[in-house]
């Protein structure tokens, strides 16, 4: 039996430590849907077609990325209903910190027991500890440079947003 993961987040964009985990992942699982996930608790700055578009693209333009590894979107119901309307058993996350532990233990708790999937964090790179999307969002938005932190399909589509 073929071993499905689910990569899932905000990926409001995309950064070089998401690109980290799922190659990680992609190593490991059979199957890694890369799930462009709508968080009820964060305004988002992309719309998700836009996301997937930047996702995509990052990942074509990965040659370390190999082809078992597909992007998809969930907007409507648990994350577990993706899970298993396409029968993966397990969730990957990226774990940055301590910080990202106490975030990620009662979510990892409650997908085992709506629906007994599992999560396996991966860490990225120590050089991505310090990179997540808000930051990437809040240095672009104040006219800094972004493209230590993204892939390089991001950081022009941040340079042609910004405001002339
Ligand atoms: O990149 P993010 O914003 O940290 O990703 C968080 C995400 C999207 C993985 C999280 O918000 C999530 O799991 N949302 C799905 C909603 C859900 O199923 N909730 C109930 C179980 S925790």
């Amino acid at each position: 039996m073929s071993s499905i993961a689910v990569v899932p987040g905000s990926f409001d964009p995309v950064t070089l430590g998401h690109l980290d985990v799922i190659r990680r992942a992609a190593a490991i699982f059979d199957q890694v849907h890369v799930l462009v996930v709508h968080n009820p608790g964060k305004n988002a700055m992309l719309p998700i077609s836009e996301r997937m578009n930047l996702l995509q693209q990052a990942i074509d333009e990965d040659p370390e990325i190999p082809s078992n590894v597909i992007v998809a979107s969930w907007s409507v119901g648990l994350l577990v209903d993706y899970c298993t309307e396409v029968g993966a058993t397990v969730l990957v996350k990226g774990l940055r910190s301590q910080i990202d532990v106490a975030y990620e233990t009662p979510m990892v708790l409650m997908n085992r027991s709506l629906a007994g999937v599992e999560t396996v964090f991966l860490l990225p790179e120590p050089g991505h500890a310090h990179v997540s999307s808000s930051l990437v969002r809040q240095v672009a938005s104040l006219g800094g440079d972004v493209s230590d932190y993204v892939p390089p399909v991001v950081a022009k589509y941040l340079d042609s947003t910004r405001p002339a």
